[in-house]
């Protein structure tokens, strides 16, 4: 019989971290306990889940990736470096693009060939500004391979031809002597690239075309008939799903599509007030409205485990991923701004939204293989945001920062105990947490607590493991609305705390109000 590792009790474990000792002794009370099995994880968590969707709307292709070859900005082949460098500090792993619902007015071959000759479009969804195509394929994979990261392409079946998506997936992917292969060639690039997952159309219940259920499904099955795998290229194909709570799509498309697709996608967005009519800014609130935006993201839950459920019931062994290929905080634009072009800066309430969302995803990981945070830069809710020249990282990017130590790590088993945190009738949980080992055997836990007003402290045991150091990581402010601006860019960002002094065998974390910690366990 083997000896049974080390078994750390609650009581068995003593520390203090992310507080002056003064605040938080040892001894204080914590509400909120956290059970962790380091010896149970039986899950990866994909590092998809942390991608991201740009779309061509406002300023996040034109001005966010693309200045063009001959601008003062710092830039490879039109791409601005800045840019390039940031997103590679988060790993990014996955890219959707060209859209949204600009893909399924877009046609491709607009966007090959030389630059000055490409034909114009008007972007009727997003400001009716004109599109001069100028980003397009070579423009995309470029920019994936820059930055390292999987190419996530929508097709357009709105308004798109059969013809059109098999052409493209062969102008992508084929190495072989044919007619798409052979205009890539001649427009510069020999090898084909690698695609890994295509969009079968995008919002085909609104703006992709306003279709039923019933009608999507057959049309998937006839588009994806001519996404071809060419060579050794295995495209993961990825279905129109649901918004929101809208089961019933989730459910056609179980029982009518099934295993012929490979990702059933579902967007979920979160409003402040809970309309789109008067969405609420993204700076400029109280507690009222950022209890309720904490509220309504964490109704995330509710959508990805419903949705499962359904997923289940078709497929119990998990082979088709939830595909969460649009979520985030939308709120209204920032004044003077156009309305169509969606940008809104971002506070610490969209990093604790982002810390909550990515917590639950990762502990969804055996259904949900990717997530993509709608708009990288410039539109909604941002990892960057630009200026001409200038540059600035948003909380969330912050958030997505800390939580790369998941990417590909076995989730770990959790059992939590959280406080409420209550504003007028309503009550959330006030802590937030997911946990995973990575391959040399580290333990990542990521929490939050929500409350704007009370530290959480929280008794950690962590059972089946040894626990010898701990680090951590935190991010917070002064206050809810703090962001970071072009002339105070580091208002908001991450710092290190030491490590923190393991001590009679208890680890009691102290949380700061409205903060994300990372702790990291060896
Ligand atoms: O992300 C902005 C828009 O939101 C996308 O274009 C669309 O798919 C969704 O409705």
């Amino acid at each position: 019989m083997k000896t049974p590792r080390l078994l750390f009790a609650f009581a068995t474990l003593l520390a203090t971290v992310g507080a002056p000792a003064a605040e938080a002794p040892a001894s204080a009370p914590a509400s909120n306990r956290l059970i962790l099995h380091a010896d149970q994880g039986k899950t990866a968590i994909s590092r998809n889940i942390y991608g991201h969707f740009s779309e061509h709307l406002g300023r996040c292709i034109y001005e966010g990736y693309w200045v063009g070859e001959d601008s003062p900005i710092p830039n490879v082949r039109g791409i601005r470096q800045d840019v390039v460098e940031a997103l590679k500090r988060i790993k990014t792993p996955v890219l959707r693009w060209p859209g949204g619902c600009f893909a399924d007015e877009y046609h491709w071959k607009d966007g090959i060939g030389p630059r000055a000759k490409r034909p114009a479009m008007i972007n009727t969804h997003w400001g009716g500004v004109t599109e001069n195509n100028h980003f397009g394929t070579h423009e995309f994979m470029d920019l994936c391979e820059q930055i390292g990261c999987d190419a996530y392409i929508s097709g357009n079946v709105g308004s798109g031809s059969v013809q059109e998506m098999m052409e493209w997936v062969e102008y992508l992917t084929s190495d072989a002597n044919s007619p798409m292969a052979n205009l890539r060639r001649q427009n510069g690039r020999e090898k084909p690239w690698k695609v890994r997952y295509f969009g079968v159309g995008n919002e085909s219940w609104g703006c992709g075309g306003n279709m039923t259920p019933e009608y999507y499904a057959d049309q998937f099955r006839r588009y994806n008939t001519f996404v071809k795998n060419h060579g050794d290229s295995r495209v993961y194909r990825i279905a129109c799903g649901a918004s929101d709570f809208n089961y019933n799509w989730t459910e056609v498309l179980m029982a009518k599509v099934g295993r012929r697709m490979d990702g059933l996608s579902v967007h979920y967005y979160t409003i402040p007030t809970g309309s789109w009519g008067r969405k609420g800014s993204a700076t400029d609130f109280g507690e009222d409205l950022y209890h309720a935006t904490l509220r309504r993201a964490l109704e995330m839950e509710t959508v990805v485990t419903k949705h499962g459920a359904i997923m289940d019931q078709h497929d119990p062994q998990k082979r088709i991923g939830m595909i969460v290929d649009e979520w985030g905080v939308w709120t209204d634009v920032e004044p003077g701004t156009n309305p169509g072009f969606l940008y809104q800066q971002n506070s610490l309430r969209d990093a604790l939204v982002a810390a909550v969302t990515l917590n639950s995803f990762n502990q969804h990981a055996d259904r949900v293989k990717m997530a993509n945070i709608a708009q990288t830069i410039n539109v909604l809710q941002a990892m960057i945001l630009t200026d001409k020249e200038k540059m600035i990282l948003t909380p969330t990017y912050h958030v997505f920062e800390m939580y790369a130590v998941h990417h590909d790590a076995t989730l770990l088993p959790t059992e939590l105990q959280s406080a409420e945190y209550a504003f007028g009738p309503d009550k959330i949980p006030a802590v937030s947490v997911s946990a995973s080992k990575d391959k040399p055997g580290k333990i990542h836990v990521t929490l939050c607590n929500l409350n704007p007003n009370q530290a959480a402290p929280v008794h950690v045991e962590v059972r089946g493991g040894t626990v010898q150091t701990v680090g951590t990581r935190i991010l917070t402010a002064d206050t809810m609305q703090a962001h970071n601006t072009f002339e105070n860019p580091e208002a908001v960002k991450p710092r290190a705390l030491p490590t923190a002094n393991v001590v009679n065998n208890a680890l009691l974390v102290t949380l700061p109000a409205k903060s994300v910690v990372v702790l990291e366990i060896e």
